[in-house]
Formats: structure tokens, sequence, C-alpha cells
């Protein structure tokens, strides 16, 4: 595992494919990979999940959000963490969270769930401590993904935690292999392709940026923290 320190200024819109899907089309596409999200998940990204929880490093009694929950995996680890804390999760697709409502109501009952999307957050300023988030920013388009970026920062406390996994370019030619079958249109990484985030995070004025970088079936992915700085 390959760790980093960000490079702030690059030039990351040149270097990432646009976004094939318009965004209206995300929700649908969505709910129709739901029922077999997990099984592409469990092999592509258990490492990565692994490791967020690990960099979440979660303080119990924390307010805790995660954008674009999917089926809900992470964010039921991430409140079994935060025992005592708010633990809110927000997903744009209706198949995604009706798959997490049913694990939530199972496993964490005092996990809050709503619709919405990343790029307006129903929630006011400085409302969370932590907020994860993972492989969204590689299905928005390249416009969007300051926005979504931006929107975590609002709603960030001063010194709150950003936590951010992603596909991303990869660094070994076999990890390019996705990106490669993207941009010749074949639909393999429900819609993903690689993005960098970190670049993104220093124009925003996000603090102490760190990047990692991993893959797992050869699918690339970066895992980058920052904070929201102190006032
Ligand atoms: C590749 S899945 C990842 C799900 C989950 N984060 C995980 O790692 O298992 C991407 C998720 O992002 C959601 N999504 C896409 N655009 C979104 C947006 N603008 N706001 C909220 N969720 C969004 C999709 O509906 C989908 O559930």
């Amino acid at each position: 595992m390959a760790v980093e320190l960000a490079e702030p200024r690059r030039d990351w819109r040149e270097e990432i494919l646009e976004a094939k899907d318009p965004p209206e089309r995300v929700p649908g596409t969505y709910s129709r990979l739901a029922p077999v999200y997990e099984a592409w998940a469990r092999v592509t990204e258990s490492k990565a999940r692994r490791r967020v929880l690990e960099l979440a490093d979660v303080h119990p009694g924390e307010q805790l959000l995660e954008v674009a929950v999917g089926t809900g995996v992470q964010l039921v680890r991430l409140a079994h963490a935060n025992r005592g804390g708010r633990n809110v999760g927000v997903e744009i697709s209706d198949g995604m969270l009706a798959q997490a409502r049913r694990r939530v109501e199972e496993t964490a009952p005092s996990v809050e769930l709503l619709k919405a999307s990343a790029l307006e957050l129903p929630f006011a300023d400085e409302s969370f401590d932590l907020l994860v988030n993972a492989y969204m920013l590689d299905l928005l388009r390249r416009d969007d993904i300051p926005r979504a970026l931006a929107e975590f920062k609002r709603v960030l406390r001063p010194g709150g935690r950003l936590v951010l996994s992603n596909m991303t370019k990869g660094e070994r030619r076999r990890q390019r292999i996705w990106d490669w079958a993207y941009a010749r249109g074949f639909v393999v990484t429900a819609n993903c392709r690689g993005v960098l985030a970190a670049p993104v995070l220093g124009e925003l004025g996000f603090a102490d940026v760190s990047r990692e970088y991993l893959s797992q079936m050869l699918f690339p992915t970066e895992i980058v923290t920052a904070h929201k700085e102190e006032r």
C-alpha cells in the first residue's frame, strides 16, 4: 500500500475521463444494480472498506454522516464504532436505499437514513464531525466533483474529518484495464471510472490532505483523508 502526500495543484480535470452516464440516470442504474451490488463490492472493495474504517478513527459519541451509503454495509460498521453518537446516511437511489433500510433495521436501528443528493445535503452548516463517502465521486461528472466536495466541507464542523474512497487511475498497466474499457464503452465497473480527489480537496482549502493507493482484483482505489480547517 503506497502512502503519499497529495499534490495540491495537479491539473486533475485533464487526467480523468468524463463520466458517461448523465446524472439523472445514475439513481435508476443503481436501483437495478442494488440486488447484486454487494457481490461486486465484496471482491473489489472489501480491502478499501477495512482501511476506511481504520482511517475514520471513529470516537464514540460523534456526529457522523455517510454520503451515498449504497446497501449500508459500511454505515452499519461505522455506527457500531460510534456508540452513543448520531449516525446518518444519505443515498440517491431508491433501490440502494431499500437495501440499506433493511440492513439498518436488522443491525443498527438507531441509524437515520434519508434520500438526498450529495450535491444538496439537507443539513445545516457545520453539522458533522466525520463524513465518509465511498465510490460515488467516480460516478459524477467532472464539474460536479468539486460541487460535492464543497458541500461536504459545508456540513463538516471546523476540524471535522473527511474520508473518501474512490475508484482511481490505475498505477500499473494491468490496473488501467477498467478505464481502458470505460473509455471504449464497456460497462464493467458499475459505471465508475478513475478519479483523483486529492487535488480537488487542495483547491477547496481542505487541510492535511493525504492519499493512499491500493488495488483489489486489479480494481484501483484511492483513499483520501483531509480535515476542514479549524477557524
Ligand atoms: C458504487 S456505489 C457505492 C455505494 C457505497 N458507498 C459502497 O461503497 O458500497 C455508488 C453509490 O452512489 C450513489 N450516488 C450516486 N450519485 C449520488 C449523489 N449525487 N448523491 C447521493 N448518492 C449518489 C449511487 O446511487 C450508489 O448507491
